[in-house]
């Protein structure tokens, strides 16, 4: 529960949730091969009835081992006694985080009234957020853990049709929050024009809860400028989860390494930065992940998408792009990561 005021010196970057992407088997290639860590990760969002009915894609995405970097799991829902009840589930596993998801913005989940259509209704927001820290509390009491342990946590957007982000997050502040992340653009923007950095900052100067902004971050030196310039407690990476692998900025400092040397395997730009990453995460997305599916095929498919994200704006990827996108087993895709690292 909130323990910390804004530590504006400190340098806080988290790694964003992203359903069909941060799955276990992600994030432990994240806490392997990461030369920037982030402070912290987060599950793919997960419906809290499908928790608390034990239904198995929920096992899937909470699937979870104790890793080097914190993580909370995301819940998504709308009724106040599922989270309640969700909650204890959870950190039975392990989790050192529960966050909200009062930001989604998928039309069907939202015109259920739950992620991005949670915003404004301000009644069921109170009681889903005093009954989870409730349920928080009681884990924590009754299985003895110090109180900082379990970071709890909403990331939200800043409306659904319109721009009403100061209100809504002094709403939010009441709650005591470890953190509110804040996406800065509403839900009928999408994807559409840019993330709102500048309203991120007004709000975060009006509560007094830390705000971690989120929106449109191209890499670490981005990240790093848009925490400095907005004051802000900290700044989370979605789409561009490649930078904390291996950041396109070459003048980025890393937290674990040296400048890496232009041409060399630590080199940003080139494909061998993240071939070991993309190994890894393939051997653990094999190992860990694949029982959850209908069949290996299927599973390996399911990696497709995450494979070309590591690669993001990594040179002559070309062609390994193209056969990896052919590729349909763990085995043939292992295979020419390995054979195409000789090529190198
Ligand atoms: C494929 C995909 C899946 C996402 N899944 C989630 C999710 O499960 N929970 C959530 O809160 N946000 C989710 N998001 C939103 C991201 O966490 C993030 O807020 C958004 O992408 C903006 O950050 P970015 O510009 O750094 O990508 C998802 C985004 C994408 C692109």
């Amino acid at each position: 529960m909130n323990t910390k005021k804004k530590q504006t010196t400190n340098e806080i970057i988290m790694a964003a949730p992203m359903d069909g992407y941060t799955d276990l088997a992600f994030r432990k290639a994240l806490a392997t091969n990461a030369t920037y860590r982030p402070d912290r990760m987060f599950t793919e969002f997960v419906n809290v009835e499908a928790i608390i009915r034990d239904i198995y894609s929920a096992e899937r995405i909470l699937k979870h081992e104790k890793l080097s970097i914190p993580t909370s799991a995301q819940l998504f829902g709308k009724n106040p006694t599922s989270f309640a009840q969700a909650i204890p589930k959870v950190l039975d596993l392990g989790y050192s985080g529960i966050d909200i998801n009062m930001g989604c913005g998928a039309r069907k989940i939202v015109t259920n009234g739950e992620g991005a259509g949670l915003i404004e209704n301000y009644d069921l927001c109170k009681q889903i957020i005093e009954g989870s820290s409730e349920a928080i509390n009681k884990w924590i009491k009754e299985n003895d853990h110090e109180q900082s342990s379990i970071k709890f946590s909403v990331k939200t957007r800043l409306g659904i049709n319109s721009n009403i982000g100061v209100e809504w997050t002094k709403f939010l502040d009441q709650f005591k929050l470890d953190f509110i992340t804040i996406h800065g653009r509403t839900y009928k923007q999408g994807y559409s024009g840019s993330s709102n950095w500048d309203r991120i900052a007004q709000i975060a100067n009006l509560v007094s809860t830390p705000i971690i902004g989120n929106g449109d971050i191209t890499n670490i030196t981005d990240a790093q400028e848009k925490l400095r310039k907005h004051n802000l407690y900290g700044v989370m990476i979605g789409r561009n989860y490649r930078s904390f692998f291996a950041d396109i900025n070459e003048k980025t400092p890393h937290r674990t390494r040296q400048k890496p040397k232009p041409g060399s395997d630590s080199d940003p730009l080139t494909f061998n930065s993240v071939r070991k990453t993309m190994l890894d995460y393939l051997t653990f997305h094999e190992n860990l992940m694949a029982e959850y599916f209908k069949s290996s095929e299927i599973a390996f498919i399911s990696t497709r998408k995450v494979l070309l994200g590591f690669m993001k704006g990594c040179k002559n990827t070309k062609s390994i792009k193209n056969q990896l996108m052919k590729a349909e087993s763990y085995a043939k895709a292992k295979l020419m990561l390995a054979m195409r690292f000789k090529d190198q």
